[in-house]
């Protein structure tokens, strides 16, 4: 029986909005360091791969925002992001870390209706796992599926720890029944359950098959994994495709049963199948993952390292498979884990070795025979280069640059020495080639961050750019916006004069001035109705209340890159002002300089007119104008102390 969802209700929202500590949630996945004035945290960021942090936290203004990737947002968010959760999952996730309790609010058959697709999405996959499971205690699933399963070891436990289950050899059997208790056929079809062709014929995609359903960390059913029973059919394993809510490259089969061993046990074994994985268990070892006979991605790599640093590959035995293996084993290595593997004997992999040996031998095999990686490497290409003196060279170069791939100089330097002895080698060759591997690799680096700096630049630096460029006078205005918005949203409340604020000063000011760029206006839109029923709100009630644009740009608003490092104060005695400090100023020269960009931005416009003025008539009166305007910018120029052309 399915439950109708239920809706969060708006207290327990804000609850977990007012106890949502970023600093706290961002620190179970990474670690954060404080620099320069400490008003920001950083670390690398968990989202893309990098070596040196460009992930920020401002604990006070609870956001993150990574200047690599550009991913931004509140705790939230950033619980969204990480653990692939929607928002509702993201609170209720969060209500339980900080017991908080969760007050829901039946939806109505509206609301359910509009419910998000991934909800729905969620909904047919569990109803589907259900449906499976009950089909292999039929008379059919109990002849052909539960008795394969026995026959190749299941134990009842396994078969109910990871939901096993069974799809009769029928066209439609799951889609009479899914349309009969009212299920979209195009969340249906979404899902990957059924297939629809051209002439609208629907058949389920899973027919005569025991079923492997594979979960999200947190437990949800995001896809299946569907193996035949008969000889020579083909594929061996059908699996869903790609929908919302999976995605082969971001799923670890096991993980979601395997999780808290792996923690545990700090160490994730590395396996092919789904069967490996089953089997293992049932050897007594939990801490075991699947790719699901594909190569590893980086992504999943990041799940295994919320976990733990140390995979173990366990390799089937036979040759060409470890050697494409190896360059998989790299990116582990990059991300900065230990990896050890463990090779079985041609023809075993690591479900049949089990069972041959029985739990306690298997494991004691596991642990005599788990071989640190680079050592493994480096023993299959010296006995080849001991073989083959030509090879020795290309030996080194494999080796070493699966060295240079760890982050760590010193566990560079020992992996250098124990090479060195297996090859017989004299270190510095050694040493030699892994720095000019490094050079080079850094120099790709830097032009990348070059590259990713730009986007970043200051505002004066953005400023002199465009006025060298040929002005942009579009662009000029819109700085000035984003500054106005900048300092309304961050210092708002803040007096510059008694008894006068800062929103005081910017809303007269900018009462008649029309904002070109649509974020900008929409958010001091957005400020002016709220002030009109009474309610003057700041940064945090914006990243609070809204989302899309108007919240990233606001986030980007209150982070900004560079900080003022202390040292400046310490070493040289210097003493720079915190913005805060000068804030009059500040807001003065915004408006000012604002204004001075409209005005001249008319400017522009009113010549290009004046020069295809079609009557004279017309162009009298835009050079009437055009004298106004001209009045308007040399009095804003001389408040700003600049000097410009009559
Ligand atoms: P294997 O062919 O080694 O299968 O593929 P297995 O796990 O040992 O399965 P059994 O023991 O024959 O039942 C390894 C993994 O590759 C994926 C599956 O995840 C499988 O577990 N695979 C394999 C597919 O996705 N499709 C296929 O057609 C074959
Ligand atoms: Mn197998």
């Amino acid at each position: 029986m399915i439950q109708k969802p239920l809706l969060i209700s708006k207290q327990t929202i804000q609850a977990v909005q007012d106890r949502a500590d970023i600093e706290d949630i961002v620190g179970d996945f990474v670690t954060l360091k404080r620099k320069g004035s400490g008003k920001y945290l950083w670390a690398c960021c968990p989202f893309h791969d990098e070596k040196t942090p460009s992930f920020s936290i401002t604990p006070d203004r609870g956001i993150y925002k990574c200047f690599g990737c550009g991913k931004s947002g509140d705790s939230i968010n950033f619980i969204m992001e990480h653990d692939g959760l929607n928002y509702i999952e993201a609170i209720r996730h969060l209500a339980t870390k900080y017991g908080i309790e969760i007050i829901e609010d039946e939806q109505s058959d509206e609301q359910l209706a509009e419910q998000n697709e991934r909800d729905s999405l969620f909904i047919v996959l569990n109803y589907a796992k259900e449906y499976f499971k009950e089909q292999l205690h039929t008379e059919e699933g109990k002849s052909i599926g539960l008795s394969y399963f026995k026959e190749r070891g299941f134990t009842t436990n396994t078969i109910e720890k990871f939901e096993l289950g069974y799809s009769i050899d029928a066209w439609d059997g799951f889609y009479q029944s899914a349309t009969k208790n009212a299920y979209n056929e195009d969340i249906l079809e979404k899902a990957g359950l059924i297939v629809r062709k051209d002439e609208g014929k629907k058949y389920d995609r899973f027919r005569g098959r025991v079923i492997f359903p594979i979960h999200n960390v947190t437990g949800k059913v995001v896809a299946f994994g569907a193996r035949t029973l008969k000889k020579d059919d083909k594929p061996k394993y059908l699996n869903s495709p790609e929908s919302d809510v999976y995605h082969k490259s971001k799923i670890l089969y096991g993980l979601y049963q395997g999780k808290n061993a792996i923690r545990q046990h700090d160490n994730c074994y590395l396996v092919e199948g789904y069967t490996d994985v089953t089997s293992l268990h049932q050897s007594d070892i939990e801490n075991v993952v699947s790719s699901s006979g594909t190569s590893l991605t980086e992504e999943q790599i990041k799940l295994i390292s919320r976990f733990s640093q140390n995979i173990t590959v366990l390799f089937d035995g036979d040759a060409a498979g470890i050697k494409a293996s190896l360059r998989g084993i790299d990116m582990i290595l990059e991300a900065g884990m230990n990896v050890r593997v463990v090779v079985f004997p041609e023809g075993d992999d690591p479900d049949s070795y089990s069972k041959k040996l029985g739990s306690t031998a298997f494991k004691t095999y596991l642990e005599d025979n788990a071989t640190d990686f680079i050592n493994f490497k480096t023993g299959l290409y010296a006995d080849e280069s001991a073989k083959d003196p030509l090879k020795r060279a290309q030996s080194i170069k494999e080796i070493v640059s699966t060295i240079a791939k760890i982050p760590d100089g010193i566990k560079r330097a020992v992996y250098i020495k124990e090479s060195s002895n297996l090859l017989s080698m004299d270190e510095s060759v050694l040493v030699a080639e892994l720095n000019k591997i490094l050079i080079s690799d850094r120099r790709k680096d830097d032009k990348k961050r070059v590259e990713e700096t730009t986007g970043e630049k200051l505002l004066e630096e953005l400023i002199t750019e465009t006025e060298v460029k040929g002005t942009d006078y579009n662009q000029l205005v819109k700085i000035q916006e984003r500054e106005s918005i900048r300092l309304l949203i961050n210092y708002g409340f803040n007096e510059i004069e008694e008894e006068f604020k800062l929103y005081n000063y910017l809303l007269e000011e900018l009462e008649d001035v029309e904002f070109i760029t649509p974020i900008y206006k929409e958010i001091f839109e957005i400020f002016k109705k709220h002030l009109e029923s009474g309610q003057v709100i700041d940064s945090k009630f914006l990243i609070d209340n809204s989302e899309g644009k108007v919240k990233t740009e606001v986030i980007d608003l209150v982070t900004e890159r560079r900080e003022i490092s202390p040292n400046w104060n310490d070493k040289f005695q210097i003493h720079i002002p915190h913005e805060n400090e000068q804030l009059e100023a500040v807001v003065y020269t915004n408006v000012a300089r604002l204004k001075f960009r409209v005005i001249q931005k008319l400017i522009t416009e009113n010549l290009a007119k004046m020069k295809s003025a079609e009557s004279e008539e017309e162009q009298d009166k835009m050079f009437r104008i055009h004298g106004e305007l001209k009045k308007s910018e040399v009095e804003l120029a001389k408040v700003l102390g600049i000097v410009v052309s009559r």
